[in-house]
């Protein structure tokens, strides 16, 4: 089928959906300057992460653990959402229910829906939602972080969380217990938060469409969550640059960059 039927055949998959969920990963940061992990260039061709995301390095060598988060942390400060981004926040937020779930630690998500919630808020806007705050406004469009949040720290004794600080000459410590923090993400060997998780599935179960965008669909759990859509009788579509382990169990594939495909899909 051509490009432009299977953009069509997407369009009317979106257009019929009552719930949707989308699951993105590295790939949908890739145009906003955010290394992603496995592609060529991709953040651990570089580095080690066996020597810096995981807990035993943590426990080992905290000061280098943590030079390599705050330099992650520097390489984020100067990106912002792109279009893709901002076409799910826009997306989600249009339809007032929630369903984007990612896999990025990058907080660009939140970003983008906090910055379309503000776009949205008008002098017609309602004066409660505007009481309620920037993050109420923003809520359909905020994202499930299966991975945590780089932009947050949290304390490895009593998981207090705070916003992330720049890395001075002492470690950060925790401001309720004094332990010490760490980034709020998932490392390497570690398990996902349950809660988070299960939110994640009751989203893809319940939806009639799954929208998984640039990730390889490799890491588990989070690459079965789109089964659980199909399982449930829903359809699958695929943004990204390649095929992927998931793409033959897609509705669609649309090969291209997000920040293309997804303003043409959503809008
Ligand atoms: P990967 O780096 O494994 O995959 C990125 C995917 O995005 C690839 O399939 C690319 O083809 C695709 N891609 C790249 N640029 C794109 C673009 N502009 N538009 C569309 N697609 C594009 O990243 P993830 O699948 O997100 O976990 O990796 C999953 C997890 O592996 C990460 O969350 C991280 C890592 O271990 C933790 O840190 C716990």
């Amino acid at each position: 089928m051509s490009a432009s039927a299977d953009m069509e055949r997407a369009r009317r998959l979106v257009r019929g959906a009552g719930r949707v969920v989308a699951l993105t990963g590295a790939g949908i940061s890739a145009e906003s300057g955010v290394p992603t992990f496995r592609d060529a260039g991709g953040l651990w061709r570089n580095f080690r992460p066996e020597e810096l995301a995981t807990p035993q390095a943590f426990a080992r060598d905290p000061r280098t653990a943590w030079e390599w988060y705050d330099w992650r942390r520097s390489v984020l400060a100067g990106c912002a959402p792109n279009p893709g981004h901002r076409a799910l926040a826009r997306f989600f937020l249009g339809r007032g229910a929630a369903g984007l779930v990612t896999q990025n630690v990058d907080g660009l998500h939140t970003r983008a829906a906090l910055e379309a919630a503000a776009g949205r808020a008008g002098p017609e806007s309602g004066q409660a939602e505007a009481a309620a705050g920037p993050a109420e406004a923003a809520r359909a469009a905020l994202p499930v972080e299966l991975h945590g949040a780089v932009g947050r720290d949290r304390c490895n004794r009593c998981e207090a969380r705070f916003p992330a600080e720049p890395l001075g000459d002492a470690l950060p410590r925790c401001d309720s217990c004094g332990g010490l923090r760490r980034p709020d993400v998932v490392l390497f060997g570690e398990s996902l938060e349950g809660d988070v998780l299960a939110r994640a599935y009751s989203l893809a179960e319940r939806a009639d469409l799954c929208l998984v965008v640039g990730t390889s669909a490799v890491v588990y759990p989070a690459a079965a969550i789109p089964l659980a859509t199909l399982e449930a009788g829903g359809s699958l579509i695929e943004v990204n640059l390649e095929d992927t382990p998931l793409t033959r169990s897609a509705t669609v594939a649309l090969r291209g960059a997000a920040g293309e495909v997804l303003p043409a899909l959503l809008d």
